[in-house]
């Protein structure tokens, strides 16, 4: 199996994250761009980071009407993500558009709930009951709409995975054990999120911040 680990490159200049994704290649399977990158570089960017020669994961979180997504869409062709996010609270016709407009070997995975919000903030934008219940009903929707899969926490893509057994999922919020947390609050290790379903686990910190970014990276590596 291939290397399910995409390095988020949240560096603050293109050349630091170019840097730091030539020297840990060989120990990553893939690369994440997301949303400050490409507004700070733009397609440039990405094609200056798809020279290091990995997948690309472009997690820039779609959500306007369906034919604008679509047209985002199609715009990003040239950039060939291997993985692109969207909004599920998007609705149906917005996902399906997107996925519809997405070049044929490009994952379209659908953010649910934001982790930065909790049950007080949902009900504040009117949604009544549980965080987990919203997750789950939104990833019920994704698939519906045809998409490939969801984003999900290393705590809920046990239970998602049950429920939706072809789904591609992408976790994010990992810690190698005995790393520090930063401020994700709860986390798992990527062997465990790996176990439990995960198709890609999204790692940041735990390498980009290491004393030695090529070693954290094999260490990860080690334990899948
Ligand atoms: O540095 P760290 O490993 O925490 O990076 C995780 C990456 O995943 C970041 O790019 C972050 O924006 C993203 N992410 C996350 N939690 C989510 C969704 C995305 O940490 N729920």
């Amino acid at each position: 199996m291939s290397n399910p680990v995409f390095l988020a490159l949240d560096l603050p200049t293109l050349d630091s994250a170019k840097a730091l994704a030539t020297i840990v290649k060989s120990h990553v399977g893939g690369l994440k761009l997301g949303l400050e990158f490409f507004c700070a570089h733009g397609s440039h960017g990405v094609h200056e980071i798809a020279q290091v020669g990995l997948p690309i994961f472009l997690d820039l979180k779609f959500h306007d009407i369906p034919n604008t997504v679509a047209g985002a869409m199609q715009a990003i062709h040239v950039l060939e993500p291997k993985i692109v996010t969207v909004h599920a609270s998007g609705g149906r016709a917005m996902m399906e558009d997107a996925k519809a407009a997405a070049a044929e070997g490009t994952k379209v995975v659908a953010v649910t709930m934001l982790t930065s919000l909790d049950e007080r903030d949902l009900s504040r934008t009117g949604v009544a009951g549980s965080a987990h219940d919203q997750v789950m009903r939104l990833a019920e929707l994704a698939e519906a709409s045809g998409l490939d899969g969801i984003v999900c926490s290393g705590q809920e893509v046990g239970a998602v995975h049950k429920q939706w057994k072809k789904g591609f999922f992408v976790v994010p919020g990992l810690r190698p054990a005995g790393a520090s947390t930063g401020d994700q609050k709860r986390v798992v290790t990527p062997r465990q999120a790996r176990d439990d379903g995960a198709s890609v686990l999204v790692i940041g910190r735990p390498i980009s911040r290491a004393d030695d970014p090529l070693q954290a990276a094999r260490d990860i590596e080690a334990t899948l």
